[in-house]
């Protein structure tokens, strides 16, 4: 019998984040698809992300005692149940009515992190009154006006935010070309895209109903009276996006929040220590999920450089490419402290909303406890380099007819 995923209304089937991902393709509208899923141009970063993955092979041990698999483990000096927190994503609002509220209690049912977005839909004081228990981080686009970008930072510490996530890598955008062929100006949806979107009336009626495509919550405050709506949102966030960000306004921001403050989109050794010098907590490593540069490193090939320049002095978060337990696990053998789910978590949400993204963080840490088992290395403390065989040689597929000197191991689960 042909191998297939269960249909979209099942959900809560689903083995594997994969699998959530082909179901949440069938429930979405297109662009909405593209705008989760696409990374920039050839998506030669966002195939890389999970190749660097593969490319690592498992060191077992065997007779090991397993009667304890723990994998609870300290983020920025507070337990949780598993190295892991939800990443900051824009727009989550086009999967889901009151998107970033369902996120934030899913992460708190399953005692981990969650970070807002500047561009979420709901606000951070909507977020911090729906579930006052999350442990709330906050993710900051410094924007050109910087009376707004201190009051964000205000509004972030008032919503008691215990960390503020600094995003570096996104101050110009990529060119996500397939999520851009969806629309013909910036903000209008091509006829057959509109048809598209017609026809996925469930989609519709989660997402878009009674209010229609919701705005950007946390920027209301500084767009002009009556003009609330998305679209205005979106420009003044495409207008405000301060592309002289520097090493300065890092060190002032350092010096208006008093609590941790995390740097996202270091790929290089010697931005991480410039990051311990300015008095960062800790950094992300990371490409932002292939939707920057194309043609930049994975993400976990970056790690290993960083970890030997700060690890012991700097908090290390990875994200980019992270689909299952043993991903998180590997992450961890080659020194990170914890990772962050970005689409793994939306595609959960696009399905079931707060059920939906909880139940794809349950398979994540039965994953990573399964790996554990298996690898014979029950704690999480017990991962290391040692864990680890050499790198597997993956070739990328070739470019205009260029043959690999040797034939490369197939990969499963490549991405198309
Ligand atoms: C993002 N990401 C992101 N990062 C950020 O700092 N602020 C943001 O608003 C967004 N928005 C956003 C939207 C969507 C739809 C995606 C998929 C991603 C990047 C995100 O935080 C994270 O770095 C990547 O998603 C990690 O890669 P994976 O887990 O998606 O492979």
């Amino acid at each position: 019998m042909k191998r297939r995923y269960a249909r979209s209304h099942r959900w809560r089937q689903a083995r594997s984040i994969d699998e959530l991902a082909a179901m949440a393709r069938q429930r979405l509208p297109a662009f909405a698809w593209e705008y989760v899923s696409a990374g920039a141009e050839d998506e030669r970063t966002l195939v890389d992300n999970r190749r660097a993955f593969q490319r690592w092979q498992w060191r077992p041990r065997t007779l090991v005692d397993l009667s304890e698999i723990d994998s609870r483990a300290t983020l920025l000096g507070r337990e949780c149940a598993m190295p892991l927190a939800i990443a900051p994503t824009g727009y989550n609002g086009m999967l889901w009515r009151n998107a970033d509220i369902a996120l934030a209690r899913a992460a708190w049912r399953h005692e981990v992190p969650f970070t807002l977005s500047t561009v979420s839909c709901d606000s951070i004081e909507a977020v911090a009154a729906a579930v006052p228990e999350a442990r709330l981080w906050f993710q900051l686009y410094p924007l050109r006006d910087a009376e707004a970008t201190r009051d964000l930072i205000e509004r972030a510490r008032a919503a008691g935010a215990e960390a503020l996530v600094v995003t570096t890598d996104a101050v110009v955008l990529g060119r996500r070309e397939w999520d851009s062929r969806s629309y013909l100006s910036p903000r209008r949806l091509t006829p057959g895209h509109t048809l598209d979107a017609l026809l996925h009336p469930r989609w519709a009626a989660q997402a878009l109903w009674p209010d229609g495509l919701p705005t950007l919550g946390n920027l209301l405050k500084y767009l002009p009276a009556g003009q609330h709506s998305a679209a205005s949102a979106a420009s003044y966030i495409g207008q405000q996006m301060a592309s002289d960000l520097s090493w300065d306004t890092l060190a002032e921001i350092r010096r208006h929040w008093p609590g941790k403050l995390i740097v996202k989109g270091i790929l290089d050794a010697e931005d991480a220590r410039r990051c311990r010098r300015l008095g960062a907590d800790g950094v992300v490593v990371t490409n932002h999920g292939g939707r920057q540069l194309d043609g930049s490193p994975a993400s976990l090939d970056c790690l290993p450089a960083i970890v030997d320049a700060v690890g012991r002095d700097l908090e290390i978060l990875l994200d980019s490419g992270i689909r299952r337990g043993s991903d998180i696990a590997k992450a961890l053998a080659l020194g990170a402290h914890g990772v962050l789910s970005g689409r793994a978590t939306l595609y959960g949400l696009a399905l079931g909303g707060e059920n939906g993204a909880t139940h794809a963080l349950g398979l994540l840490h039965e994953q990573l406890h399964n790996t554990l088992a298996l690898l014979g290395r029950p704690r999480l403390a017990q991962l290391d380099r040692d864990c680890l065989g050499p790198p597997l040689h993956l070739s990328r597929p070739a470019i205009g007819g260029t043959v690999p000197s040797s034939p490369a191991p197939p990969v499963p689960g490549d991405l198309p």
